[in-house]
């Protein structure tokens, strides 16, 4: 059994992570490390989990735990790998943004690869530390990824990405609360959103001559949980071909799937999956992409991160179905 332990427990993701590792077959919950809520029981800050009355939050970590997942805020997996150490043989997953730019990556002589499984499995296959994708980040990159492998991103690209309020984290703010937040949708850091930092290194990584402007207008929606994401650009490369060029790039990938149809969040929410859809119109490539940004977002990526870090099939523990109705 893979021995797991979590930091930042109380928090969304964090509460997601348990949800789904304890559904884990090849996972024990070690610790779920809580610096507000040590010594309370899990199910005080996830209700849900009344069936493990049992399970409880601490102050304290095991530093010979095999795989540690870190769902703090901004700067926090610093200070927290800063304070604590690990065993050398510790795998860690970071679900914040502290280790995903090439810039950040290295810290106390552990080397974070993006883990970003549909560009970069091979390297996350022999990684011992990885740096889970954001959320909008995941949409927005699964919706270029064919198009900058087969080296056509030749325009700027615009981006529209609408996130429920899960998206947020637990933290109340007027922009969470209900009143605020039902019935409401706007727009929030135009142009200047954090994760247009990984999605234009990945990008660059693919397309190295790609040196356009990304134009992301992230948006708030009036639901709880998932991202709709489209993307656009000009582009004079045939319907057929664009079409082709994402099928044959998500061929083999258990969890990203091209649908012909209009797609949804009701298809993915509650999944870990990503559904995009690709249309030629006129003279502009557009893909949609939906995921559950809580699962395909950050804990379900970084199950299937930790799956293939110990050769484990990359779908185990991640079987689910959409809550549709
Ligand atoms: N929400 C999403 O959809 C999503 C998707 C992808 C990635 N992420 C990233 O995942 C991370 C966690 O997100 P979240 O939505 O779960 O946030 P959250 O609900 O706000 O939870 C974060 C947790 O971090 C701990 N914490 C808060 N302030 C802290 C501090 N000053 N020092 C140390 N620990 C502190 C708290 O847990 P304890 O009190 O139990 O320690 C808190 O519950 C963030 O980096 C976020 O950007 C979130």
């Amino acid at each position: 059994m893979i021995n797991a332990g979590i930091v930042g427990s109380t928090g969304y993701v964090a509460g997601e992570l348990i949800r789904c590792l304890v559904n884990h077959p090849d996972v024990e919950i070690n610790f779920l490390y809580s610096h507000s809520s040590a010594g309370e029981p899990a199910m005080s800050a996830h209700d849900d989990l009344l069936p493990f009355p049992e399970m409880k939050f601490t102050g304290t970590i095991n530093p010979d735990v095999d795989v540690l997942f870190l769902c703090l805020g901004h700067g926090n997996s610093r200070k927290f790998l800063s304070n604590y150490s690990f065993s050398s043989d510790t795998m860690i997953i970071d679900l914040g943004n502290d280790f995903r730019l090439a810039k950040d990556a290295d810290f106390k002589g552990m080397h974070f690869k993006y883990g970003l499984v549909e560009a970069n499995r091979d390297r996350i296959q022999g990684a011992q530390y990885i740096a889970n994708p954001g959320c909008f980040a995941t949409a927005i990159q699964l919706a270029m990824l064919p198009l900058a492998e087969a080296g056509i991103l030749q325009n700027d690209l615009h981006v529209h990405a609408l996130t429920g309020s899960t998206g947020a984290g637990k933290g109340l703010s007027e922009t969470t609360h209900f009143s605020w937040r039902n019935n409401n949708i706007s727009i929030y850091k135009a142009f200047r959103h954090q994760h247009l930092g990984e999605i234009n290194e990945t990008i660059r990584q693919m397309q190295p001559d790609f040196h356009h402007t990304i134009n992301f207008l992230p948006l708030r929606g009036d639901f709880t949980r998932g991202i709709f994401a489209s993307v656009y650009m000009e582009s004079a490369m045939p319907g057929d071909d664009v079409e082709t060029i994402f099928k044959e790039y998500y061929a083999n990938e258990p969890f990203t799937w091209i649908s012909k149809d209009t797609v949804h969040l009701k298809q993915v929410v509650n999944t870990n999956n990503c559904f995009l859809q690709v249309q030629k119109i006129d003279q502009r490539v557009l893909v949609t992409s939906v995921i559950d940004n809580l699962l395909k977002g950050a804990a379900g990526q970084a199950i299937q991160n930790m799956n293939l870090m110990f050769g484990l099939d990359e779908m185990t523990g991640l079987h689910f179905k959409p809550s549709y109705f």
